[in-house]
C-alpha cells in the first residue's frame, strides 16, 4: 500500500500492520495534531490526552516556547557529537545541576540509556571508590520495576513480557520486594558487593504502586548505613508528574544518583540525564562512556525550554491541584459503583483507576476503548488498571469535563 492512498484511520492502521513491528498494542486512532491537552485524529475529532505519552508531554503538546527553542536551535546547529563543544549544553547542564541540586549531570536520548549510564556510573563508582572486587558488584532493584527495554536492565525485570525469550538475563542484578525495607536492610548486611539501589519512586508501569510514605527516605538512610548509592528513577515521575518537581521530595529525599528523561524535552526530542555529584561522575573518564545524540544543542536548547516553562507556568503546582480533584471525582465514583471501581491511587498528575473485570465489560483496556468513543485518551497497565496521566497544563474546567466524561462512561456500564 502506497502512502499517498492511504485516507482513512483503517488504512493507516493496516499499512502500521503491514509493514511495522507488531510490539505493541495501540488504541485503534490515528492522530495527526496535538496542542496542549488536546489531540485530533484524521478524521478531525478531538480527544483529551490522558496518558501524555507515558508522562513525557508535561508541558502540553507542541508548547510554542519548546516547538520555538527547538526549531531555532536546529535551524542554526542540530549536532556535534561531543568530539568538540557546543554554545548549548554547558547551559542546560547548569541549568539541570542548579535546578536539581547536583555536581554534574550526563546527558542522553531516552530513558533506558540513561538508566543503563546510571549502571555504569555506579559500578564505576563501586570498583573505584568502594574497593568491590572485580566484576563481582551488585545492584539491588525491585520487583515489579520497569526501567526500561535493553538487554541489560530487562535482566532483573520481574514481568515475564519483557524477559520471556530474551535471555541469558546478565548477572550483577538482585532483585527484592518494592516497599520492603526489612529485606533491604538483611540485602545490604549479607552482600557488601552491592554498590546500588535502583528504584522508582512511584512504580508507573506496574500500575502506579505507591510506597508507603517514609519508604524511599529510610531505603536512602540504609544506603548511607551500609555504603551504597541510592538511584532513583524518575524517568516517568519526574518533572512535574506528580505534583512535586521530582516524586522523591514527598520523602525529602536526595538520591545519590538521579535519572530523568521523558518531559525532559517536553516530548519533542528523546532527551534523559543523569546527576550525580562530582564524586561519582567523575569515575568515569574520557572515553569510558558516550552517545553521538546525547547533549546535542537542540536537545540542550529544548531542556532549557522545558524546565523554564514547568516554572514559567507553575505546572508542577497545577498538577498537584488538579491531581486532587481528579482523585476526589474518581474516589466518588469508586463509592457509587464497588462493584466496578476497586481502587483509586496517585499522586499529583499520575494517577490509577483499578477496575473489577466483568463478562459484560470486559477489562480496563475494554474501558480504554470506550473513553476513546467519547474523546478521552488513556490506556490500561496491566490487566485490570487505567492510568489517567493528562497533560499538566489541563485547566479546572478541563479536568472537571473529563471528570464527568469518565463518570458518564462509568455509568452506562
Ligand atoms: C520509570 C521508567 N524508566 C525507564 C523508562 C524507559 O524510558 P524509554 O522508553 O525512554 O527508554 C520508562 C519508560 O516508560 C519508565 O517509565
Amino acid at each position: 500500500m502506497k502512502v499517498e492512498e492511504i485516507t482513512g484511520t483503517e488504512a493507516v492502521i493496516a499499512q502500521e500492520k503491514k509493514y511495522g513491528a507488531h510490539n505493541y498494542s495501540p488504541l485503534p486512532v490515528v492522530l495527526t495534531k496535538g496542542e496542549g491537552v488536546y489531540l485530533w485524529d484524521i478524521e478531525g475529532k478531538r480527544y483529551y490526552d490522558f496518558l501524555s505519552a507515558y508522562s513525557a508531554v508535561n508541558q502540553g503538546h507542541c508548547h510554542p516556547k519548546i516547538i520555538g527553542a527547538m526549531t531555532d536551535q536546529a535551524s542554526r546547529l542540530s549536532l556535534t557529537s561531543r568530539a568538540f563543544y557546543n554554545d548549548k549544553l554547558g547551559d542546560a547542564e547548569e541549568l539541570v545541576c542548579k535546578q536539581f541540586g547536583y555536581d554534574k549531570a550526563l546527558f542522553m536520548n531516552s530513558g533506558s540509556e540513561a538508566v543503563e549510564t546510571a549502571i555504569k556510573l555506579v559500578r564505576k563508582w563501586g570498583y573505584t571508590k568502594k574497593g568491590i572486587a572485580p566484576n563481582t558488584a551488585i545492584i539491588l532493584a525491585a520487583e515489579r520495576n520497569f526501567h526500561g527495554r535493553t538487554t541489560g536492565i530487562i535482566s532483573f525485570s520481574t514481568d515475564p513480557s519483557s524477559t520471556d525469550g530474551f535471555g541469558p538475563a546478565n548477572p550483577g542484578y538482585k532483585v527484592i520486594p518494592f516497599n520492603d525495607i526489612e529485606t533491604l536492610e538483611k540485602e545490604l548486611i549479607s552482600h557488601p558487593q552491592i554498590c546500588g539501589f535502583l528504584v522508582e519512586p512511584i512504580q508507573g508501569e506496574a500500575g502506579v504502586l505507591i510506597p508507603h510514605d517514609g519508604y524511599l527516605k529510610k531505603a536512602h538512610e540504609l544506603c548511607i548505613k551500609y555504603n551504597v548509592k541510592l538511584i532513583t528513577d524518575e524517568i516517568q515521575t519526574g518533572i512535574g508528574r506528580t505534583g512535586k518537581m521530582l516524586a522523591s521530595y514527598y520523602d525529602d529525599v536526595r538520591a545519590d544518583i538521579l535519572i530523568v528523561g521523558k518531559a525532559l524535552s517536553g516530548g519533542v526530542l528523546p532527551v534523559s540525564a543523569v546527576m550525580c555529584d562530582d564524586e561519582i561522575m567523575m569515575c568515569i573518564k574520557p572515553g569510558e562512556h558516550g552517545s553521538t545524540f546525547g547533549g546535542n544543542p537542540v536537545a540542550a536548547a529544548v531542556t532549557i525550554a522545558s524546565i523554564e516553562v514547568m516554572l514559567e507556568e507553575k505546572l508542577t503546582e497545577n498538577a498537584f491541584a488538579m491531581g486532587m480533584i481528579f482523585r476526589e471525582r474518581m474516589n466518588d465514583l469508586k463509592a457509587k459503583y464497588p462493584n466496578l471501581i476497586s481502587a483509586v491511587r496517585g499522586r499529583g498528575l499520575l494517577n490509577a483507576v483499578d477496575i473489577i473485570p466483568s463478562e459484560t465489560y470486559g477489562s480496563a483496556s475494554n474501558v480504554c476503548l470506550m473513553l476513546m468513543e467519547k474523546g478521552l485518551l488513556c490506556k490500561a497497565t496491566h490487566k485490570h488498571t487505567i492510568r489517567f496521566s493528562p497533560p499538566l497544563v489541563i485547566t479546572e474546567g478541563q479536568m472537571l469535563e473529563c471528570c464527568d466524561l469518565i463518570a458518564n462512561v462509568i455509568a452506562s456500564i
